[in-house]
């Protein structure tokens, strides 16, 4: 094997089939095929329809992948994959995928944890990862704080949601607004058009005593109810629901809570360093705030583009060849996959 090693990575624990290789740190190809045009109607990800997304993406998009990277299956050093967490049916699509073709290629497979590729997919855009350092991922499946010492072997979940996630907040508020699903981009646009201090939503657990117990914590089901109720009650009086208010708003209080105790797990672990990642994201407020907050404390941002900060297979191709660099052992062809595979699980 070369210094560098050629590792392919598959993402399928979502609604997003990924195929990504690369050399080292070095993207070579990331195609990603997405199903959400086919769960617009139901307003969420329906896991049945995922999965079968999944059967009919994979082949095409493991071979766009190859032609982009110029690559010959028989080249590879390693076949990356994700084995949880994520939907059950999604991830066993991807993980059957991984394992036939290490066994065809007689190639070592890496059964590997998905939030852990979401911070190793930075590396592909601004270098080796400055450690320790504190990750925020938020997306419409997680919300979790992560305290990063190594990333192939030393990942410590500091905080995560205890109800919904940041974007499933986001959906959810969408739909109240009459807003299409994703509903994270269209709150982020007319949010724009908005005033974030027209309407005080609640800031979950910040409280004095929520933080004793829950300093790291995050809930979003009491501010999405605190809307819902919100625009209800206009809805009654018979006024007009100011949307775009109500957008900013709610966005503000989601982004005023996670930079305040993103901030505050760098401050508590003495952590010069802080990276985001997950479909949230993208949010524009969200990372204009934290590139403010962490400035003011002399914290650097890493922010990967929004395309690599979304679910893709470059990013378990990426902490992939993180692991074998750091000489982890190849996982064994009958793992299963783990819907709820914590975070100190990198390598299973
Ligand atoms: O990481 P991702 O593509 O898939 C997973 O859920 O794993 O994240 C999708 C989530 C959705 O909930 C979507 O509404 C949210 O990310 N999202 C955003 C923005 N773009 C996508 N939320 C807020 N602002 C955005 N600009
Ligand atoms: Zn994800």
């Amino acid at each position: 094997m070369t210094a560098e090693p050629l590792i392919l990575g598959i993402e399928s624990s979502c609604d997003e089939t990924g195929v990504g290789i690369v050399r080292g740190h070095t993207l070579l190809a990331n195609e990603v095929a997405s199903s959400v045009e086919e769960h617009v109607r139901f307003g969420g990800v329906v896991p049945e329809v995922a999965s079968r997304a999944h059967l009919e993406a994979m082949v095409p998009a493991l071979q766009r992948a190859c032609e982009t990277a110029q690559v010959d299956l028989g080249e590879l050093d390693g076949i990356a994959v994700t084995a949880g967490p994520g939907l059950m049916g999604a991830l066993v699509v991807g993980l059957a995928s991984a394992k036939a073709l290490a066994s065809h290629l007689d190639k070592p497979l890496y059964g590997l944890n998905h939030l852990a590729g979401h911070v190793a997919v930075d590396l592909l855009e601004h270098g080796p990862l400055p450690t320790p350092c504190v990750a925020l991922l938020v997306s419409g499946g997680h919300t979790s704080l992560l305290l990063v010492n190594d990333i192939a072997t030393d990942i410590v979940q500091i905080g995560s949601t205890i109800d919904d996630a940041a974007g499933e907040a986001f959906d959810k508020v969408a739909r109240v607004l009459g807003l299409p699903y994703p509903g994270g981009p269209v709150i982020d646009r007319a949010a724009q058009n908005g005033d974030p201090t027209a309407i005080r939503f609640p800031r979950g657990l910040t409280a004095r005593h929520d933080l004793a117990r829950h300093r790291f914590d995050f809930s979003f089901s009491g501010l999405k109810t605190a809307v819902a109720r919100w625009v209800e009650q206009r809805e009654a009086d018979g006024d007009e629901v100011p949307v775009n208010d109500v957008a900013a708003s709610f966005q503000e209080a989601v982004c005023d809570v996670l930079t305040a105790k993103a901030v505050d797990a760098c401050q508590e672990y003495g952590v010069q360093h802080m990276l985001i990642g997950g479909g949230v994201a993208a949010n524009s407020r969200l990372r204009t705030l934290l590139a403010e907050r962490t400035a003011a404390i002399g914290v650097e941002l890493r922010r990967p583009r929004p395309g690599l900060c979304t679910d893709n297979g470059a990013m378990m191709a990426a902490l992939g060849a993180e692991v074998v660099r750091s000489g982890g052992r190849p996982s064994r062809l009958t793992i299963g996959a783990d819907s709820g595979l914590p975070v100190s699980t990198i390598l299973v």
